[in-house]
């Protein structure tokens, strides 16, 4: 069965029923650490707070800060929740602490998952074929996307979309969730970039100044490289041959 699960709060269940988890924030948090990673970026240490990320700072001052809220980069940070920045940045070795406003709590109600990878449109065909091997005959996968509350983000549900017709041909074995998404995906497939940069937080980026951000996000396969969380760290898992 592949599911999409359309808020990060339900992830808890797809991870207690031993899924492999895709967590899906296409603007920005899992494209910011695709980027970082294929800056060469040692790891990402995801946290829930501003404080806990300056404490950990505080702690070892060779860490490197990232991360948003309301989408602009915090004071004393070192770089913003943006995968343009990551990818420019002199990341070799360097291990970042981010912190963002959905995407590192959508990895949090996701940890009891024993694989949680990291997903977006530009490593879409990394993330599928890895999360399909891990997966193989047995278990599940579950695509949590980085939205609360009933909402849904366009960006986010689209991508969702992209990965299931990656993973699964078969709309039987798709929750209804995954067969919408699979659906979206394939009524805009050619023309994704214009209509979600019409979505509201595409168009948030866009007037606070990231548009090059949302432009960078939006495209398919520029990584072959597949974020996953290990001991509470993100960091690069090659994608198996
Ligand atoms: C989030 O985690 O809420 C997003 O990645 C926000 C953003 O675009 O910076």
């Amino acid at each position: 069965m592949l599911a999409v699960i359309p808020n990060f709060d339900m992830g808890k269940e797809a991870s207690s029923r031993g899924d492999i988890t895709i967590v899906v924030d296409a603007l920005r948090f899992s494209s910011s650490v695709i980027a970082g990673l294929g800056s060469g970026a040692e790891a990402f240490i995801p946290v829930k707070t501003l404080g806990e990320a300056k404490r950990l700072y505080r702690l070892d001052d060779r860490l490197i800060l990232a991360g948003e809220r309301e989408g602009i980069k915090p004071n004393g940070f070192h770089l913003g929740n943006s995968p343009t920045e990551l990818k420019q940045a002199d990341l070799g070795g360097k291990t970042v602490v981010i912190t963002t406003t959905n995407g590192t709590r959508a990895l949090e109600f996701s940890k009891g998952s024993k694989w949680r990878l990291i997903g977006s449109f530009i490593n879409a065909t990394a993330v599928s074929a890895v999360a399909s091997r891990l997966a193989g005959k047995e278990k599940d996968i579950s695509i949590v996307l980085a939205s609360r509350y009933g909402e849904i983000f366009l960006e986010d549900f689209v991508c969702a979309g992209l990965l299931a017709s990656r993973i699964a041909g078969e709309l039987e074995a798709m929750n209804d969730e995954a067969m919408a998404a699979r659906l979206a995906w394939i009524a805009i497939e050619h023309d994704h970039e214009r209509i979600i940069r019409r979505s509201s937080h595409a168009v948030h980026l866009e007037r606070i100044g990231y548009g090059e951000d949302v432009r960078f996000c939006l495209q398919i396969d520029l990584y072959d490289l597949v974020p996953y969380v290990r001991g509470g760290k993100i960091v690069r898992l090659q994608p198996v041959s």
